[in-house]
């Protein structure tokens, strides 16, 4: 037998990439991991330098899904699309129904192994263009046979987070003494911050596109640049763009006590979670705050609930964040770590 350093155990069961035969473009779909049951996760279509940049995205997006799903409770492993357009390509009607008709192709050869939802890019109505081709696409529009939009649940399971975050950070669930930095305000990033304000808290709002200013405005939240929105003097740093934000360099620089949004990916590397923990700001784990979306599209499409019982379970996210906290807490572990740990546990007793 060779020895090798290569770690098989964490290596993704299945990753197709393929130049789309429709559409030209680099199509990749990472599954990670089906232990716990079928491989979910969304389908990211956006810019990349190279379509290898979209490689490393979605192996690392997927792997964070099969986190994710354990620490919902979900019977449901990690997988991830990326459709990699090159730098500066917009697609007209045609080239983006031929795009997911590439990706429908894709996932049905997987045969059912992994579903895939809405994500950056995408939304419910390329989950109706996915499904001419497989039915494994969660998310489809309610008058379509799907469970909607998840960009409104995600948010709703980031307001529990809140909620969690500020009892342990603050002693206080109340949002409307405390003051919050949303950055991005795309689909979960609006959601959030409209749901903040109507809790009536403080807060300092951006996004790299400008127009989404009136957003903003009509939150009542100041307008800040990316640069300041990140580095804002708050309670709570709300991430909710795209992800790698908190970097060795950027830690350094942050004036906010907590941070919790449902970006994927915050961390530019694992040990940047102990910078965070150095400098005393509690990071609640992105793949905890931000499983709304699955949370509630499997409760409904895969079992059978309604969608205000989803939404129970969605709150649900609030215990997970206490417990993982106070068991870092406990333990002086940092929250990424505990997890971490926890989500493998899970994983590895192949609980369902
Ligand atoms: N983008 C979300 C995710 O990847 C949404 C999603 C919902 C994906 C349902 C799959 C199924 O977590």
């Amino acid at each position: 037998m060779v020895t090798t350093d290569i770690d098989t155990e964490s290596m993704h069961e299945h990753v197709v990439i393929r130049r789309g035969p429709r559409s030209g473009l680099p199509i990749i779909v990472a599954v990670h991991s089906t232990a716990l049951g079928q491989a979910i996760g969304g389908c990211r279509l956006t810019h990349y330098r190279h379509w290898r940049d979209g490689l490393d995205d979605a192996l690392r997006l997927s792997a964070a899904m099969s986190d994710k799903c354990a620490l919902a409770g979900l019977p449901n492993g990690g997988g991830k699309t990326v459709v990699a357009l090159p730098l500066g390509m917009t697609l007209d009607g045609a080239s983006r129904r031929a795009a997911l008709h590439d990706v429908g192709d894709v996932i049905a050869g997987l045969n059912g192994t992994y579903a895939t939802g809405p994500d950056v890019g995408t939304g419910p109505d390329d989950m109706v263009t996915i499904a001419e081709r497989t039915p494994y696409a969660f998310c489809r529009p309610v008058s379509a046979g799907g469970s909607g939009d998840s960009s409104e649940h995600t948010a709703t399971g980031v307001l529990a987070a809140l909620h969690a975050l500020c009892v342990e950070r603050f002693g206080s669930s109340d949002l409307s003494t405390r003051s919050f930095a949303v950055l991005g305000l795309g689909r979960v990033g609006g959601h959030v911050l409209r749901m903040l304000a109507d809790a009536r808290a403080t807060l300092v709002a951006s996004d790299l596109d400008d127009s989404r200013r009136a957003l903003a405005g009509a939150a009542g939240a100041a307008w800040a640049s990316p640069q300041d929105c990140l580095t804002a003097d708050v309670d709570v740093l709300v991430p909710a763009a795209l992800g790698g934000l908190l970097t060795p360099h950027t830690v350094p620089t942050l004036r906010c006590a907590a941070i919790a949004g449902p970006a994927n990916n915050q961390l530019d590397a694992p040990t940047t979670a102990d910078l965070l923990h150095q400098r005393g700001i509690l990071w609640a784990p992105d793949i905890i705050v931000s499983a709304g979306g699955i949370i509630h599209a499997t409760a409904v499409e895969l079992h059978d609930e309604t969608s205000a019982q989803a939404t129970l379970r969605v709150h649900g996210i609030a215990d997970t964040l206490t417990d993982i906290l106070r068991t870092a807490g406990a333990t002086g572990s940092t929250p990424a770590d505990a997890a971490r740990s926890h989500a493998r546990q899970r994983i590895g007793s192949g609980h369902h």
